[in-house]
């Protein structure tokens, strides 16, 4: 989704931007652009990549400060001059803003009015033009972007630059911005993974915080005028960039990290002893977990699906009531909260606006959530304030993999740690982390010899709509291989659970009609039998998931993908493999651009 960069210092400001935006790509963006000065500024923009940007930009742009983004369209098409960076009338400043305003159409027609010419038909043009006005009537830079912002409702990351004064003026509301400070030169971005190679020293701005970055200082301030508190943290050396090594893509490479990435998030956590897990972050005592009415869990995509293994597990591990939320529904339904609950927040970005917003109701009536989070230091994660890293390391394929199997397992991890305290005895749980033990071991088997992927893939490929099936924990995992599918290769997918097929989707199956059943030897597996039997008696070809040496089951398939056979909790961290690789080679068949599928954003900062 949208990103920001900016650079202020004595370097060239160009190349450095620009390789702020190559390392914000992986967000998902649709046009870039620009703005440099150098006595006067300088603005180039366009749609399409970061790549295409660099072709119209002259070879040499003089300039040390400069500011850069990549948008992902919300107001106002995908168009040259919908891109930021937006500057005023007379080309005296340039602005580049993430989020939504609110009330930017009465803010537009009220400049209209005054004469003022929009060329975009952005909200976030009409910062340029309020803050122009500002400066022209005498303010300072600062008090004239204070003042506008004290004027517009919504959200913002927002970064100014200005012809005629030697700093970059930054502000935060509900969308993520970090300053980076660096020796005699100071850096912006809306995403801590963009200034790795730059600096470790970094500022998170907090929602209502104004920073005035020059070469060599950053003073951050309250729009309201007050002090802030926000100081500086170091951010962790794993967020680097990672390349692709030997790999043709990330979603494959991430996809093969599943192992060492589960071992990461595993490692010190798994307590043999007390058949329990160890979650330093969760700061809460046995005695409130135990005593806890309910568990909610709150998720987006490929989180959501997570959280919904996560709630089967609890709910099955603990014997307490378990929901999982789509977060952007969560907030507005006006959720009673119950303060002496657990919420869970999971995030693979720690950015997601819906999610966000969820946390911030459940803390608004009194209630306490964790986040469930791999990006350190993230938004949601410091909104939280306590709960689990998952540590996949930096994920940028849109479409998320490793991460998915690290929430699952942290969340797994939960339900058995909840379930000591409730409900089984160490000795269930010695079994359960022996078992987990194996797992990445597993995982690691399975890659190496993944089956039949490339048979499934020909089944698929063609197909108008796709049913992926699964009944208990493997319902989840049947959601995630159908969004995974939709996602890179623009196939629609449908998932449901296996049983509640007959009662709609049937009416969709063919003669050829591709389904995708995910069915470990576990105690649905007969019933889905009969599910499976209902599609083929209407023509289906029927990709099976299933654990390797159950041939009760894999005879019945057009095409059988074995996984290693391990505890029923713990399947959804295997069976969910095949799926991603399913996804992954039918988007490479049809041609499609896999790490960066069309419209997606791999962080959506906006609700
Ligand atoms: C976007 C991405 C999905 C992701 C979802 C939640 O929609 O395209 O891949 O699952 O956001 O992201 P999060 O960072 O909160 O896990």
């Amino acid at each position: 989704m949208c990103g920001i960069f900016g650079f202020i210092g004595n370097r060239n400001a160009a190349p450095i931007l620009l390789e702020g935006l190559r390392r914000l790509e992986y967000r998902g963006y649709d046009s870039t652009g620009i703005a440099v000065h150098n006595s006067t500024i300088q603005t180039y923009k366009r749609v399409g990549k970061v790549s295409e940007l660099q072709e119209i930009l002259p070879d040499v742009i003089e300039g040390h400060k400069g500011i850069a983004h990549t948008r992902w369209a919300t107001h106002g098409g995908v168009t040259n001059e919908n891109a930021h960076p937006h500057i005023d009338t007379n080309n005296r400043l340039a602005i580049v803003h993430n989020g939504i305003l609110d009330n930017a159409r009465g803010l537009r027609e009220k400049l209209q009015s005054k004469g003022v010419n929009l060329i975009s038909e952005t909200d976030s043009e009409v910062l340029a033009h309020m803050i122009s006005i500002g400066i022209n009537s005498g303010q300072s830079p600062e008090d004239a972007v204070r003042h506008t912002l004290n004027r517009v409702t919504g959200t913002w990351g927002l970064c100014v630059l200005f012809e005629d004064h030697d700093l970059l003026i930054c502000a935060s509301n509900g969308s993520p911005l970090i300053i980076g400070q660096g020796d005699g030169e100071n850096f912006v971005s809306s995403d801590p993974h963009a200034l790795t190679p730059h600096t470790q020293n970094i500022f998170f701005l907090e929602d209502g915080d104004i920073a005035t970055v020059t070469i060599d200082k950053i003073q951050i301030s309250r729009q309201d005028g007050r002090t802030s508190s926000t100081g500086m943290t170091i951010l962790e050396k794993e967020w680097g960039e990672s390349d692709l090594g030997e790999f043709p893509h990330y979603m494959i490479k991430e996809i093969h990290e599943q192992p060492e990435a589960l071992r990461r998030c595993i490692s010190g956590r798994l307590d043999y002893p007390n058949g329990s897990a160890k979650m330093s972050g969760l700061r809460v005592s046995p005695v409130d977990l135990r005593n806890a009415p309910h568990v909610r869990l709150i998720g987006c995509g490929t989180a959501l699906n997570a959280c919904k293994i996560g709630a089967l597990a609890i709910e099955e591990l603990a014997r307490i009531t378990a929901l999982s939320h789509v977060a952007s529904e969560f907030r507005y339904n006006d959720p009673v909260i119950n303060t002496k609950a657990f919420h869970l927040a999971v995030s693979q970005s720690g950015e997601t606006a819906d999610t966000l917003s969820a946390v911030k109701e459940i803390k608004l009536k009194g209630g306490t959530v964790h986040g469930i989070i791999n990006v350190v230091g993230s938004t949601i994660a410091r909104k939280c304030g306590q709960g689990v890293y998952i540590h996949s390391g930096p994920e940028q394929a849109v479409a998320s993999t490793k991460a998915f199997t690290n929430m699952v397992a942290a969340l797994l991890m939960f339900a058995i740690k909840i379930g000591r305290t409730r409900s089984f005895t160490t000795e269930r749980g010695r079994v359960l982390i022996d078992e987990f033990n194996k797992i990445p071991n597993l995982m690691d088997e399975y890659l190496q010899n993944s089956g039949p992927i490339d048979e499934a893939v020909g089944l698929l490929k063609d197909a108008k709509c796709v049913l992926f099936l699964g009944r208990g924990l493997s319902m989840p995992v049947a959601s995630e291989g159908a969004l995974k599918l939709m996602e890179v290769a623009y196939i629609p997918c449908l998932s449901y659970p296996a049983g509640e097929m007959k009662h709609g989707p049937i009416a969709l199956l063919e003669e050829g009609s591709p389904v995708v059943v995910i069915a470990p030897n576990d105690k649905h597996k007969q019933k889905t039998i009969a599910s499976m039997h209902e599609c083929k008696a209407r023509g289906a070809k029927i990709i099976l998931i299933h654990e390797e040496g159950d041939d009760e089951i894999s005879l019945e398939a057009d095409v059988s993908i074995a996984i290693p056979s391990c505890d029923n909790l713990l399947t959804p961290l295997l069976t969910v493999i095949p799926t991603q690789l399913i996804a992954y080679k039918t988007a490479l068949v049809l041609g499609c651009d896999v790490d960066r599928p069309r419209n997606l954003a791999k962080s959506v900062t906006v609700e």
